[in-house]
């Protein structure tokens, strides 16, 4: 009896040979193509109704059914309404980006595996890895922040551990989408060198250390081509020189001609036939523009993929029981280890519970705290609350906590000076922050105005930040006591700051990003056309674009120059010597950390580094050591220093811990546009251990040999 009758479900008979578990993967695939009529495989290139891959009823493939994250499964109806299904809300990609914490966005991965594989999903829409190259984007709080090597060792944990769920993950968008407004004409100008050491790393640790199941097109064009109907892109680099052999998905709506489409790469287009939709198929086969060879590789490719998985074909695991309570912990832990405090005046903080009875919160988004900026990450929190509760909560019973909105009135301001503590929320809700647009570096003029005037009244006034990257600090830093940046946190919005401000848990989370003190010193400066952003500030998703400009002639785009190349973030600060605000890798703790005896090992081609990590101050505390590498004489130029490991750790007052790291050719590579590769020069190399990218706390030079 085969195993499917065993447990009761209707299926083919398992002797079909792509149900066969015991062949080779690649065996299985080609036997279900071959499996296919012509119809049936023009069907599976494209998405619908609704969001899945068709169901192949005659051969008992299901519909392949695909949500919307990253930052948690976001259910719809076949409508494409919200549905009113609870999952879990997890904080922003940044905020889990600052807890530098690989095993945490394992977990993370693995819950909502879990929670798809308990509503019937099997294909979710993420990781988002995007860089955070200018910090107008509105997607940036999806994303893992500047660093290519950090974003790539988060979306590596994050695939592993949702595809260990037996659930595909599909990473996006590929490549270079890092703005938003008028997002489908903005023709991202990139060079090869610049793409392959910064905007292509975190796909390709997905694609070749996580084994992705599917890659995303981004809905621009690269280098003059829109991404999905990039053969260079998604041929030439994805699949021959990274060996991806799941398939790719085009980003919603994102295809325009058949032919370009079919050569260009794209297997699966979602989420409606457009341009290969089976009449054009039929059309282009018909006049031998395209072949049923180039049709059965794709389908091949959503086979293996299915198969792989346990999607297609006996054997699907039983889903595991989801467990409320563990991803409500998860998501508390996430957020907690996402606050960045930037700045402590005279250790204002933590605050003194008993000193602390007079509590002032100011701010309009203090009472509607966004949980996500908006679009196809947001995913419905519903255990988050405002800040005002959170702090009311942290605060105890007895305090006196007072909202206002604006300081206008008289009661308002006195209040304010009378206060313990005034606490300002600043930063932009999920209507300004958001998909399929971008917005301001500068907060909105009526925050900033609040803050001003909250930290005149009263000089122990703390600022928390509410949006998914850096703004503009300076205009407002000076008075202000403190400052942390709390991002969105998901089901952990108003939950944990307060308890940060009291001191329940020493905060650990660090910068994924560059704060520039001025918007004159960003990298991209010259290069983002903040008015053109300000004009197109309005949300259009492509079907709204398309009723309000008629429809993209995909040849019609506008230039996106990325003239500062590989200096993206801190390796444009580190390489010009300017000194941004606060700098990548950087957070204050309520605790103090000290490093040293590090030693260098350099043999056989592999680099040893170990560090001493002693908490030397007096509370349980985490910090995260950081490795920097950089050559010291470069041949090309490079930024004076690279993020090449990073390992957060936890220690109690006085404990000490032994850090390692390894480092191999390829950590010290560059990518050479001549020869098209990567290459390691001989040569010195400075290696810091450090507490962040500004923060070198101890160096040795080594020599790599020829
Ligand atoms: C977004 C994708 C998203 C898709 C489905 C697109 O517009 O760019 O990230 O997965 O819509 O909602």
């Amino acid at each position: 009896m085969t195993l499917a009758a065993l447990c009761g479900v209707a299926a083919p008979d398992v002797t079909a040979p792509w149900e066969d578990p015991a062949r080779p993967l690649s065996e299985r695939a080609d036997a279900l193509v071959a499996a296919l009529t012509r119809d049936e495989k023009i069907a599976l290139l494209t998405g619908g109704p609704g969001p899945v891959i068709k169901a192949i009823p005659r051969l008992h493939l299901p519909a392949v059914r695909m949500s919307d994250g990253p930052l948690g499964l976001k259910m719809k109806t076949e409508a494409g309404q919200l549905a009113s299904v609870r999952t879990t809300s997890f904080p922003a990609g940044m905020a889990l980006a600052a807890s530098f914490d690989v095993p945490l966005i394992q977990e993370i991965g693995a819950a909502i595996g879990r929670e798809c594989r308990a509503n019937g999903v099997d294909l979710l829409l993420g990781p988002s890895v995007n860089i955070y190259r200018v910090p107008q984007c509105g997607r940036n709080y999806e994303y893992f922040g500047e660093d290519p090597y950090l974003a790539g060792e988060l979306a590596v944990g994050y695939t592993l551990g949702l595809q260990a769920q037996g659930v595909m993950a599909s990473v996006k968008h590929f490549a270079a989408n890092n703005q938003e407004y008028d997002r489908y004409r903005g023709n991202s100008v990139v060079d090869e060198r610049t793409l392959q050491e910064i905007y292509f790393p975190a796909f390709r640790a997905v694609v070749q250390r996580a084994g992705i199941a599917s890659v995303m097109t981004a809905h621009n064009p690269l280098n003059g081509i829109h991404c999905s109907d990039n053969g260079w892109l998604l041929t030439d680099v994805l699949r021959q020189q990274w060996g991806f052999e799941g398939f790719v998905v085009s980003d919603w709506y994102s295809t325009y001609e058949t032919v370009p489409v079919v050569k260009g790469g794209v297997d699966l287009e979602m989420p409606i036939a457009r341009a290969l939709a089976a009449p054009r198929i039929e059309a282009e086969l018909h006049a031998g523009t395209v072949t049923e060879v180039e049709i059965d590789a794709k389908v091949r490719r959503i086979a293996r993929a299915c198969l792989q998985l346990g999607i297609y074909g006996p054997g699907r695991s039983t889903a595991a029981p989801v467990d409320a309570a563990t991803h409500r912990q998860l998501v508390l832990r996430a957020a907690r280890e996402g606050l960045v405090l930037l700045k402590n005046r005279a250790h204002l903080l933590p605050l003194d519970r008993q000193q602390t009875r007079r509590i002032v919160v100011l701010g309009e988004l203090a009472a509607q705290t966004p949980y996500h900026g908006g679009g196809a990450a947001s995913v419905p929190a519903h255990e988050s609350r405002s800040l005002v509760a959170d702090i009311s909560a942290a605060a105890g019973a007895g305090a006196q906590v007072r909202h206002f909105t604006a300081l206008d009135s008289a009661d308002a301001s006195q209040q304010c000076a009378d206060a313990d503590v005034v606490v300002v929320a600043a930063g932009f809700p999920a209507a300004i922050e958001g998909e399929a647009h971008d917005r301001p570096f500068d907060l909105l003029p009526a925050q900033v105005e609040l803050i001003r005037r909250a930290s005149t009244l009263n000089p122990r006034t703390v600022v928390v930040l509410v949006t998914g990257g850096g703004v503009n600090i300076s205009p407002w830093l000076e008075p202000v006591a403190a400052l942390v940046h709390a991002w969105y946190l998901g089901d952990g919005c108003g939950h944990v700051v307060g308890e940060l401000l009291f001191g329940d848990f020493c905060p650990s989370g660090r910068l994924p990003i560059s704060i520039e003190r001025t918007w004159a010193d960003a990298p991209a400066r010259a290069n983002y056309d903040t008015m053109r952003s300000e004009q197109l500030a309005e949300r259009l998703f492509k079907p709204a674009y398309e009723a309000k400009y008629g429809k993209i002639d995909p040849r019609d785009f506008f230039p996106i120059n990325y003239a500062e190349g590989i200096f993206v973030g801190y390796r444009h600060y580190d390489a010009k010597d300017i000194a941004p605000l606060f700098p990548f890798g950087f957070g204050l703790s309520y605790t103090t950390f000290g490093y040293s005896n590090l030693t260098i090992a350099n043999r056989d081609r592999q680099i040893d580094i170990s560090v001493d990590l002693t908490n030397t101050g007096a509370r349980t505390g985490a910090e995260v050591v950081q490795l920097y590498v950089g050559a010291v004489q470069p041949r090309v130029p490079r930024p004076p220093r690279e993020l090449k490991g990073f390992a957060r750790i936890e220690l109690q007052p006085g404990q000490t811990r032994r850090v390692s790291f390894m480092l191999g050719a390829d950590d010290l590579a560059f990518f050479d546009p001549k020869s098209h590769g990567w290459r390691t020069d001989a040569g010195d190399y400075a290696i810091s251990v450090a507490a962040s990218s500004r923060d070198l706390r101890l160096t040795r030079t080594i020599h790599w040999p020829q």
